[in-house]
């Protein structure tokens, strides 16, 4: 039940504007003595001809449904207050009804293709590549909710000039034995090795280059290293996506389409997009610096591989929207590629979208793989893992399948921290905060959870007969109002592709949910038991859901 609906159902009958304005228009008062919605009378004083207080004194004096307790004017708002026991009975009813498939959209909106993580290969898999990882695969899973079909796409970063520079690297300086032991620390060492020599020997740079052309023509040596360096780092960023729990519908990366740029290339210059700047081929842009899609040495790029791949996609899986979650320092790069495919004459470019993330900063400082100042990822994510398993060894020994709840919490710790900052905002990098379990935590919400499960143990919960005929007490009021939000907070999540929106909605449903067990009584034998553990239970299956969506597991017992 969308409670903003139901009401502007019943203003309906009083005033003459559309639904879809009244559910606008109602909102939320700051404070719950100010009733459980506000419909403010300000923008129909002027077609009404009356004073704001006026019209809200005739609707509230008016207005009837059992859905409504009573309505107040204040100034020129009708606050409006719900029938409680209603309201409870019908929103615990529908979420005991449609269980994790409450606040579920139609399906059949098409696809959404969302292009995420997509590292670079013989780097380490850095934070900013974490970010892009956990948010694509919660909006993944949150554009499913809204009835898309999500498809996602690894678009790995294996080719380009920077392997010609490894190669030589790894020619000059590197041991074989050691890059096999340990693959993408000494690939990181020889990477950053290269950078330093080239600062005094800048033709490196140039023997670079000449490394990258030979890949792109097949050499046999080159090819060889590439083919090993992407493959040991495959590996690596694997154990990761396992631990996070991650699959990918494509991995075809940059590499992929090195045999598809002549073609695209080619018709570029038959829609007659391709000019000549300094020897390079670029196509010009009105808004934008020009897009360059061919160096003069003939070596093609970052964004003429992009150019190819969003066509591909388009081929491929029909999309309605293609999604890019990648930083925010890529943003004219994407500003460029979309206005390249519009000039195409490409209608389905208005589809896509860049869904930018701030960084991760260091001492408040971008961190940079060049100079070798990151943070191993799986080193954090074992560490958090650890850090869960002690806590665990601490508190609750003799808890059954230790080991996954240490990973479910480990891992749900760092995602977690992830998504509960707004995409855009720069984050400091912190351990100590990563491993926080207390405070607005993804251990936090996932013992909320395991804490209600357990009281339904407890108290032997089984499903009522009847839903309306449970008792509510207006204690849980607060509750079932964020109950009765979670499917607005879905589609929002979507509309704005914020997965903090539901990361948000989980702290305040746990808050509300630990305090009300802070004050209630909730297993005591009375009349009123079975409709606490309805609550309970509901609170429960939102909060599983809502974790879900952001690719978190809840154990059950913790
Ligand atoms: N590999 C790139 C990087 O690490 C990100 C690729 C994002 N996806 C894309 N289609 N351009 O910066």
């Amino acid at each position: 039940m969308n409670i903003k609906t139901e009401i502007a159902n019943v203003l309906e009958t009083y005033l003459d504007l559309t639904k879809e304005t009244m559910e606008q228009l109602l909102e939320k008062p700051k404070f719950a003595h100010l009733g459980d919605l506000a419909f403010p009378c300000f923008t129909l004083a002027k077609s009404m001809r009356k004073a704001p207080q006026l019209i809200a004194a005739e609707i509230s004096e008016k207005i009837e449904s059992p859905l409504i307790d009573h309505a107040e004017v204040v100034g020129g708002y009708v606050n409006i207050f719900l029938n409680q026991q209603l309201v409870s009975s019908k929103v615990i009813g529908e979420i005991l009804e449609q269980k994790e498939h409450y606040g579920d959209l139609p399906q059949n909106k098409g696809v959404m293709a969302i292009d995420l993580s997509s590292p670079n290969i013989a780097k380490p898999f850095s934070m900013g590549h974490l970010r892009s990882t956990v948010i694509g695969n919660a909006l993944g899973l949150i554009a499913e909710k809204n009835g898309y079909t999500a498809i996602r796409i690894n678009h790995l970063g294996d080719w380009g000039t920077q392997f010609g520079k490894l190669i030589v690297a790894y020619k000059r300086w590197g041991k074989e034995e050691e890059v096999r032991e340990n693959p993408i620390k000494e690939l990181l060492k020889l990477y950053v090795l290269f950078h330093e020599k080239a600062e005094e020997d800048p033709t490196l740079n140039e023997e670079g280059r000449k490394w990258f052309n030979y890949l792109e023509q097949g050499n046999e040596e080159a090819t060889i290293l590439w083919k090993w360096f992407r493959k040991e780092s495959l590996k690596e960023f694997n154990k990761i996506y396992k631990l996070l729990g991650i699959t990918f519908d494509s991995n075809d990366g940059e590499a992929y389409f090195n045999d598809k740029m002549e073609a695209v290339v080619d018709l570029l210059k038959e829609k007659q997009l391709l000019v000549e700047s300094e020897g390079a081929q670029v196509v010009e842009l009105e808004d934008y610096p020009p897009c360059l899609i061919k160096k003069s040495d003939g070596a093609t790029l970052y964004a003429t591989r992009d150019l190819a791949a969003a066509i591909h996609r388009q081929e491929n899986y029909h999309f309605v929207k293609s999604l890019y979650v990648v930083g925010n320092e890529q943003t004219l790069h994407f500003k460029q590629l979309f206005q390249v495919l519009e000039k195409m004459g490409y209608d389905w470019a208005k589809g896509m979208a860049h869904i930018p993330f701030g960084m991760m900063l260091k001492d408040g400082k971008k961190m940079s793989t060049r100079k070798g100042k990151v943070v191993l990822l799986e080193e954090v994510l074992q560490a958090a893992i650890e850090l869960a398993e002690k806590n665990i060894e601490e508190k609750n020994p003799s808890l059954e399948k230790k080991e996954e709840v240490a990973k479910q919490v480990g891992t749900g710790a760092i995602i977690f921290h992830e998504l509960k900052h707004y995409r855009l905002t720069d984050i400091e990098f912190s351990l100590e905060d990563m491993l926080k379990f207390e405070g607005e935590t993804g251990p936090y919400i996932q013992y909320t959870h395991a804490r209600a499960c357990s009281l339904l143990r407890k108290g032997q919960f089984s499903h009522p007969a009847s839903i309306t005929d449970l008792q509510w007490n207006d204690i849980s009021f607060p509750i079932v109002k964020i109950l009765m939000d979670f499917p607005t907070s879905v589609e929002k999540a979507i509309e704005n592709y914020d997965p903090s929106e539901i990361a948000k909605y989980v702290i305040d449903l746990a808050k509300a949910f630990n305090k009300y067990y802070a004050h209630v009584q909730i297993l005591e034998e009375n009349d009123e038991k079975q409709a606490r553990l309805s609550l309970v239970y509901a609170v429960t299956l939102v909060l599983k859901e809502g974790l879900r969506l952001l690719g978190i597991s809840a154990p059950e017992a913790m």
